[in-house]
């Protein structure tokens, strides 16, 4: 058992410890707040990093919670104060959330930087939220425990299952085709969300919060509690109350994102058939940790371990099915040969302990390894002329006699272009054209939106096809599915090659090989490179502007340049 820390060693110690004029500043200030001396001198004071927001309806229920974690906070002896983080309401907020996640990741950072804190829970879960608060987390360093929002209820409509995200696209391309009503659309836009909490299909949220709870950074489980059941209130306090153990402890993030922590998260993805968002999201995370981790590293496990979590998009449960049937712990279990369980957790003890303790409740939602949702791999990484620092895909939500397709590109040079072309009857396109969009990446589009799956021509649609080769810089939902090729690096806005393509070149994509390229040769790829002009950059103030300035790659993380782990942040000077 690690030594405790005496009170005087707190961070908190520094504003509230000592005897001149500041410290008493410090302390008649919060006293203001009706706060007695005893309640704060010399106790942990713990910061709740909330992200809730009446424009974040996945963290509705977070106000609530953070009651509970502060009555874990209190019964442990320590001082809960919370503090209201940025909010970002995926579906939302524009345009993209992913603009914002490296914003929080900074304010979550210098948040904790700035108070007199020594642990924190940080409360999030839509999906940038959570890597948000977990990269600047890490980069400060303190004690600190992520309080995962938890999925929404389960929705069902006229006898089916309906996930979040994943049936919107659906039914909409059901609509457009004509299948079903202006009645039908307009009731599933009330019933079909059904409760706050994150998207309860195997999205970005679930695939990042299942991920964080593995690299040791929640409460074991944590992570499929349904936002509503009253297990997710008794979580949270219990949060509150090991918070402060943990500041007691000293048992900081350094201790637990560990290179081999993050390996077990590279193949829980795979095990969850997880979102291609978290490849960008956990590169980011573990770069902050000091951990390298090259893109390839997902397409190995992903080929070792293959998809356990049957549920949407890569199978038919939702997140309610896998908090039944054992939670995160559970598919751990399946896994766990594959695992370093001596990874030290936030509860102090290595993630084995309870791995070990963990039983699979209904194989059906989380499958025997001689039996998984599909032997085709969760991601690919692609190399090629077309994207020579790699690009992904998701072969599991992809349509299997696309994975190897020889088509003619068809390109779109941004978004506004594809959105007024797309559905003319005249576009010149069939089922075996490769869509292309570009100026969608992390510098260009600005943000890398989620735009990677293309819309189907609605043409083709009226025909019966609903899906084809997509390829693009940007990201996808992780609630989506289709033959979509994302993240395509270095993206076309700082010249890949992707810039180069044109309408009418053939390209091939061979999945099995992971290739991806233009059938263009490289004289006329120099012709065409000579020839090309970088555009001019739209934003020339303002956060956007840093923003472009600053982040890097997909395959690296799409972090700010100087955010990136380096020399400490000194503490601020306290006069
Ligand atoms: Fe919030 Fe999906 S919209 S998790
Ligand atoms: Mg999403």
């Amino acid at each position: 058992m690690s030594t405790r820390r005496s009170p005087e060693s707190l961070r908190s110690a520094r504003w509230y410890g000592a005897s001149d004029m500041r410290a008493f500043a410090h302390r008649q200030r919060t006293q203001q707040m009706g706060f007695r001396r005893d309640e704060f001198v010399g106790r942990p004071v713990i910061g709740i990093l909330n992200t809730w927001s009446e424009m974040s309806p996945c963290h509705s229920h977070l106000r609530d919670r953070a009651e509970a974690v502060r009555r874990g906070v209190i019964r442990a002896g320590g001082f809960p104060v919370e503090l209201p983080a940025l909010s970002l309401g995926e579906v939302i907020v524009k345009p993209t959330t992913m603009l914002y996640r490296n914003m929080l990741a900074m304010e979550a950072e210098e948040l904790i930087r700035q108070h007199p804190l020594d642990g924190v829970v940080l409360m999030g879960g839509c999906d940038k939220t959570t890597p948000g608060l977990v990269m600047g987390a890490i980069s400060m360093g303190l004690p600190c425990i992520f309080l995962p929002a938890g999925p929404m209820l389960s929705g069902r409509w006229r006898g089916t299952t309906i996930g979040a995200g994943t049936h919107t696209r659906k039914y909409w391309d059901e609509y457009r085709a004509g299948r079903i009503t202006d009645d039908d659309w307009l009731e599933l836009e009330g019933i079909s969300t059904r409760s706050t909490g994150t998207c309860n299909t195997m999205g970005t949220a679930s695939t990042m919060t299942s991920i964080v709870e593995t690299l040791g950074l929640c409460l074991p489980g944590a992570t499929s509690i349904p936002a509503v059941d009253s297990s997710h209130a008794k979580m949270a306090s219990a949060v509150g109350e090991r918070i402060v153990d943990m500041v007691w402890e000293d048992l900081t993030p350094n201790r637990i994102v560990t290179e081999a922590s993050v390996r077990n998260a590279v193949e829980v993805q795979a095990a969850l058939g997880g979102s291609t968002n978290a490849l960008i999201h956990l590169v980011a995370v573990a770069a902050r940790a000091g951990v390298a981790l090259p893109l390839d590293a997902f397409d190995e496990a992903a080929r070792r371990t293959p998809v356990l979590a049957n549920v949407f998009p890569a199978g038919t449960f939702l997140m309610e099915d896998v908090y039944f049937a054992g939670g995160l712990p559970a598919l751990l279990s399946r896994i766990q040969d594959r695992l370093d369980l001596s990874c030290l957790t936030v509860t102090g003890r290595p993630i084995g302990e309870s791995v070990g303790r963990a039983k699979v409740w209904d194989d059906e939602v989380i499958r025997p390894l001689d039996r998984p949702v599909t032997t085709v791999p969760a991601i690919a990484i692609l190399r090629g002329n077309l994207c020579p620092d790699g690009a992904a895909m998701k072969p599991s939500a992809a349509t299997p006699a696309l994975l190897n397709h020889r088509g003619r590109a068809l390109v779109f040079d941004s978004h506004a272009e594809l959105s007024r072309r797309i559905d003319d009857p005249a576009l010149d396109v069939d089922e075996t054209t490769v869509l292309v969009l570009r100026g969608a990446g992390p510098v260009g589009a600005p943000g890398m939106p989620e735009w990677g799956a293309l819309p189907i021509p609605k043409k083709l649609l009226d025909r019966g096809v609903r899906d084809m080769v997509r390829l693009s810089d940007a990201r996808m939902s992780g609630t989506h599915y289709g033959t979509c090729v994302l993240h395509i690096a270095p993206e076309s806005h700082v010249g890949g090659p992707l810039a180069l393509v044109r309408t009418g070149d053939e390209i091939v994509l061979d999945v099995e090989n992971r290739r991806l390229d233009m059938l263009v040769d490289d004289a006329e790829l120099a012709r065409r490179r000579e020839a090309w002009t970088p555009p001019a950059p739209r934003y020339e103030r303002g956060y956007t502007m840093l923003y472009q300035r600053h982040v890097s790659q997909a395959d690296k993380g799409c972090d700010f340049d100087f955010l990136e782990a380096g020399a400490p942040t000194p503490e601020p000077e306290i006069f």
